[in-house]
């Protein structure tokens, strides 16, 4: 079963290809409602109703370079192994909201994967993009807005090694936090962007 991470990935990269300059990606699991709710919404240049709707046909793309799509009809595919559906909303000139919707406890749910390597590899981005991430988990936030951590950074690239590193580590540890239950704090909230000079792990609220 392809990580839906990877999945997430290739919805990111369709909203870089469509030159978005600012994504919102959410993601949203309740165990209460046992759903999981993955929005990718861009203000890139969008899609005609046409394509729009035969975005998530596996036999359509507008790319040249192969004569199928499979980012979004992968994705319509696992959230319906899921009891999920996969809704695609867009505006030409104004953008594109992508929707996956999965039943959280479906034992034909994929698991969600590496979420730090996708958030990472699109504030790598180049030319940057403006990525607001915020991932619920029942009570828990953590949430990361890559233009605030850019400017905490004040000229510093992201791309360098001890950025990344602490970055990296960053990443992982506020995904973590999201599946440790208790912990005296149940309505826990992680925010970045946080200064780097901050140092490890001391990015907590
Ligand atoms: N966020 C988006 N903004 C504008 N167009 C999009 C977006 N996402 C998908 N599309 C359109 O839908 C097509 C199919 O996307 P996808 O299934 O990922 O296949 P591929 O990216 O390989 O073409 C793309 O070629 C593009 O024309
Ligand atoms: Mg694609």
């Amino acid at each position: 079963m392809r990580e839906l991470s990877l999945h997430i990935l290739d919805v990111l990269q369709n909203s870089l290809e469509a030159g978005a300059s600012a994504v919102a990606l959410s993601l949203e699991e309740s165990t209460t409602l046992d759903q999981m709710v993955i929005e990718v919404a861009d203000n890139g240049k969008g899609m005609a109703p046409e394509v729009a709707r035969r975005a998530s046909d596996p036999f359509y793309t507008s790319r040249t370079t192969r004569r199928v799509g499979l980012g979004l009809p992968l994705l319509a595919a696992a959230c319906e192994r899921s009891a999920g559906q996969l809704k695609i909303a867009s505006t030409v000139g104004v953008g594109t909201t992508v929707t996956a919707t999965l039943q959280l406890s479906n034992i034909d749910r994929a698991p969600l994967g590496d979420m730090a390597e996708t958030v990472l590899s699109v504030v790598l981005h180049q030319p940057p993009v403006h990525l607001h991430y915020r991932h619920q988990v029942d009570g828990r936030t953590f949430s990361i807005d890559s233009a605030a951590f850019r400017r905490e950074l004040g000229g510093v690239p992201v791309s360098h090694p001890s950025v990344l590193r602490w970055l990296r580590e960053y990443l992982a540890e506020g995904e973590a936090s999201l599946y440790v239950e208790g912990d005296g704090d149940a309505e826990s909230t992680q925010h970045g962007g946080v200064a780097a000079s901050e140092g490890r792990g001391a990015a907590r609220h």
